[in-house]
């Protein structure tokens, strides 16, 4: 069995360093989508996605993503934020579905960017107040992710994962898989 999914989520990994090459507006449109079919909580879609362009911008974003640099290196900078006029979803009643719904989006953004030959990086550590100066967003517009996309400009980095053994339990938590 050989899932073509599976193909692309090994393709991905957290692209540090970008070539300046532009990214084709057909590749940005398609990676888009993607986002735009992502689920979501009531089916809820409380995403507002900010293709910023601008180096200015760009550069002022990284900045703002505690000197995170290599991010203004990449031609785009994509941030995932969520309308809080329009995330009313709770799941189980107690816990907030937007940074879930946005989380989704954002993944599917980027494993089709992997497709497509792009690198991405999640990006979670930024200022949220200097990130809604800097594009203009309204007080119920939160930014949730970040990333950067870009040709990239390293060899593909394969980083470790806990064994399946450590996070799968059968049944009942503790009782092993197999
Ligand atoms: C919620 C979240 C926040 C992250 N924040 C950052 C970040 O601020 N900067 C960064 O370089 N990588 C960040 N990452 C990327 C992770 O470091 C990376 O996914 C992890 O080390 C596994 O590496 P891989 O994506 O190459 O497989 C973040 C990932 C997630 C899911």
């Amino acid at each position: 069995m050989k899932s073509m999914v599976m193909e692309v989520i090994k393709k991905r990994w957290s692209v540090r360093a970008y070539r300046p090459d532009p990214v084709p507006e057909e590749m940005l449109m398609e990676i888009l989508e993607a986002a735009r079919l992502a689920p979501s909580a009531h089916n809820d879609q409380p995403w507002h996605f900010i293709v910023v362009k601008d180096a200015g911008l760009r550069n002022a974003l990284a900045e703002a993503c505690r000197g995170q640099f290599f991010v203004a290196e990449a031609p785009i900078v994509i941030v995932g934020c969520a309308d809080l006029r329009v995330a009313r979803g709770h799941i189980g009643g107690f816990m907030d579905s937007y940074p879930v719904d946005l989380a989704i989006a954002m993944q599917q953004l980027m494993l089709v960017a992997a497709e497509l030959g792009l690198g991405t990086c999640w990006i979670g550590a930024f200022s949220e107040n200097r990130v809604k100066e800097i594009l203009h967003l309204p007080p119920c517009v939160r930014p949730v992710a970040i990333t950067p996309l870009g040709f990239p400009n390293e060899e593909r980095q394969v980083r470790p994962r806990k064994p399946l053994s450590e996070i799968t339990s059968l049944n009942v938590y503790g009782n092993p898989l197999k």
